[in-house]
């Protein structure tokens, strides 16, 4: 019987079917792991089973069931888990995706900054598990980029692409990984390669990007969790769609829609957009 299988309630008066919760195992119980727990609690279609941490010490202060395994062993931590969620770091998340494999779990993965060598192991994990994948777990950019696709593909190469986010000030890569992935849904939509088009050139006083080139703009101030715009300029019009994340819960409740779809896949690898609009 599968995971999602529905059951019949107790009750002989209703008879109403009820879903049985997809157990979450969370990888890293930082500020994502937390509003993960907070975005669980009260809801009756995922119910925590377990948490890797780094101190079991710190544990008390999550605030979690005694009958959640909270633990420094990540075996044990999603030995329970119907389907894992990484938010540690990307250091970690070799072992998380090992362990996954290993236990035969789905795995939603959303921490960033992962090089060539983590994303290989994600790809060839993915041949035995399902896994999702994305930097950006908001249902929100999922949709934005979609569009942006349509956009580029109906109006081509006569409308220029800007591309501006704005994050806050201890944000340290720039562009951020999402006006990237943006980018790079333009490109393959133009039929363009993204490396030899991305324009990025903070300090330059004088150079303009070349036409056809994707010219990004990054700001930062303040506390501003994120927001993305992309642009369609030609000499006649501007095409503008906008995304701003004004809570980091945004990112937990796509990790947990994406946990509940995965729960039912084949092993693949896959990212939001799958997530949004498969039609299956
Ligand atoms: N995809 C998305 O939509 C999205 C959204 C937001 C954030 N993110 C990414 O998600 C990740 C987590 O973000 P966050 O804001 O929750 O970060 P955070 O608050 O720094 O939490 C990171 C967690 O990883 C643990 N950790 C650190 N080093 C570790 C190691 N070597 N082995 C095992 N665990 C380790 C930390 O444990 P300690 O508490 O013991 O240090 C902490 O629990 C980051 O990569 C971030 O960029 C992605």
């Amino acid at each position: 019987m599968s995971r999602r299988d529905v059951v019949l309630a107790s009750s002989r008066e209703t008879r109403q079917p009820a879903i049985k919760p997809i157990n979450i195992g969370i990888a890293g119980a930082g500020r994502m792991g937390r509003a993960i727990i907070a975005a669980i609690d009260g809801r009756d279609d995922f119910h925590l089973s377990g948490i890797w941490v780094r101190d079991e010490q710190a544990a008390a202060a999550l605030h979690v069931a005694a009958a959640v395994q909270v633990s420094a062993d990540l075996d044990r931590a999603v030995d329970a888990a119907d389907v894992i969620i990484d938010f540690s770091v990307a250091a970690a998340t070799s072992q998380v995706v090992a362990t996954a494999v290993r236990q035969q779990k789905p795995l939603v993965c959303g921490v960033s900054g992962l090089g060539d060598e983590q994303i290989a192991r994600i790809d060839a994990a993915s041949a035995v598990i399902p896994v999702v994948y994305d930097r950006n777990m908001s249902q929100g950019i999922a949709i934005l980029e979609r569009l942006v696709r349509q956009a580029a593909t109906t109006l081509g190469m006569e409308f220029e692409v800007e591309i501006d986010e704005t994050h806050h000030v201890h944000k340290k890569d720039a562009p951020s990984g999402t006006a990237l992935k943006l980018g790079a849904a333009v490109a393959e939509a133009r039929d363009q390669t993204f490396a030899a088009v991305r324009w990025y050139a903070p300090e330059a006083k004088t150079s303009r990007p070349a036409a056809g080139d994707i010219r990004f703009g990054v700001e930062r101030r303040g506390e501003v969790r994120g927001v993305h715009k992309v642009s369609f300029v030609s000499a006649t019009e501007r095409l503008t769609f906008s995304h701003s994340v004004t809570s980091r819960q945004v990112f937990a409740v796509g990790a947990l829609r994406a946990a509940a779809w995965i729960s039912t896949q084949a092993p693949g690898r896959f990212d939001m957009g799958d997530v949004l609009f498969d039609k299956t």
